[in-house]
This record gives C-alpha cells, structure tokens and sequence, in this order.
C-alpha cells in the first residue's frame, strides 16, 4: 500500500535488468572519471565510448558540461551546487546500469563525499571509480577553453583548482595520467598513457570484472 490513497502499486516488469545484459551481452556499470578542467576527462570518455563501440558494447556518456545545459541548467558551481549536480548525475547513471549499459560519467565531481554517496548508490563493484592525475599546471598549460586564464584574471570565481578545492580520491579503482604530446611530460616516475592506451587499460579492467561477456 504505497502513496495517500493507498492504490499506486509497483509495476513489476518481467523484464528485468537480468535479461536486458543477456541482450546486449554486457554487465551495467558506471566508470566515474574525476578531475581537474583540462585533465583530458573528455577526451578518455571519448577514446572508451568508441572503442567499446567498435566491440558492440552499449555506453553512454554523461558530460558534466553537457548534462549542465539541461537536466542541470538550474545549478551553479557552489559546493552545495556541485554536491547537487553530482547527486543527479550519480542517480541517471544508476539507471543507466539498471538499463544494462556501461555509463561513463565525465564530471570534475572535485568532493570525495559526492562521489562516494554515488558509489553507494550502487551494486558493489559497478562504480568504476578513474581518476585523472593530471598536475594543474599541465591542465593549466593545456587550458582548452581559455577558462584557467579568465579565473587568474579573476573573471571566474570559485574555479576548482585555483580557488575552489579538488580533493583526489583516496581508493580508486584507476589513476591514469595522460600524455599530452605538445606538452612535457608529469613527474618521472610516473607512466603516462595516451587516451586510447587508457582506453584499453579501462577496457582490459572490464573484461577482468566481467563486465564485457
Ligand atoms: S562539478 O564540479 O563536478 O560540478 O563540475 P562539472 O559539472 O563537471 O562541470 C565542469 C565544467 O564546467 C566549466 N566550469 C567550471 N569548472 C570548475 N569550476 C568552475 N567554477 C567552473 N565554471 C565553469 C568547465 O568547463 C568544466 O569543464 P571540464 O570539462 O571539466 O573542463
């Protein structure tokens, strides 16, 4: 007896999350990308979407930008905005893995609190947790969208990494750091990667979970 009224049932569909991986042969699971602007999110989202692509594997992306001109047009980048904008995203992505796709979510997400309460969201081992170990002066160098120079200027306020805070995960599931050719290279010691070859080290980690049949 759900609702005021006491006569709104759940439908229970007898299609389930079961059969709809059996039909696109694949386990549904969200790879979180977390990271300063600039630090190539996008473009790993990208280099997985398409290479899971050419394996007929079913993704979507969930860019924070983009998901910010619509179902998120309504916040700003305050922290209470952010930990808004993080929580939507975390509840579209958990249907998406109920839906069975492999659901990239591309978002700075720069609080360790948001995005656990995302993985908790989740079947244990579904939240796939990447984390772009990109210094800042590297984003910034890179600076994509001119966005670093218009926050030292002081034309943004609240900027994650300049004046607003970026706290790295503490356990993720993966760290990449990415190689940028026009730019040198991160800290020695480090391994950098291109973002197909993260691409296939996200797609290599899939397929040890058992989230590609
Ligand atoms: S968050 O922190 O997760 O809510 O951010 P997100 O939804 O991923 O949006 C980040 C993109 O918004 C642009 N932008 C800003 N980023 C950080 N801080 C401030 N103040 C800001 N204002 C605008 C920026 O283009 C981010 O895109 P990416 O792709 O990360 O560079």
């Amino acid at each position: 007896t759900n609702g005021t009224a006491g006569n709104i049932v759940w439908h229970k569909s007898s299609v389930g999350k079961v059969h709809r991986q059996e039909l696109l042969q694949q386990k549904g699971c969200v790879i979180w990308i977390t990271g300063l602007s600039g630090s190539g999110k996008s473009s790993l989202a990208c280099a997985l979407c398409q290479t899971l692509y050419s394996r007929g594997k079913l993704t979507y992306i969930l860019d924070g930008d983009n998901v910010r001109h619509g179902l998120n047009r309504d916040l700003t980048f305050k922290s209470e905005d952010r930990a808004e904008n993080i929580r939507r995203i975390g509840e579209v992505a958990k249907l998406f893995v109920d839906a069975g796709v492999i659901c990239i979510a591309s978002v700075i997400s720069p609080y360790r609190r948001d995005r656990d309460a995302c993985r908790a969201l989740l079947p244990e081992g579904d939240f796939i947790e990447v984390f772009m170990d990109v210094p800042i002066e590297i984003c910034e160098a890179r600076d994509p969208k001119g966005l670093y120079k218009l926050a030292r200027a002081g034309k943004i306020k609240g900027f994650t990494g300049v004046d607003d805070p970026y706290e790295p995960p503490l356990n993720c599931e993966l760290t990449c750091i990415l190689r940028w050719l026009q730019l040198a290279l991160p800290p020695k010691g480090n391994s950098c990667a291109s973002p197909s070859d993260m691409a296939e080290t996200v797609i290599s980690y899939l397929e040890e979970k058992g989230y590609l049949q």
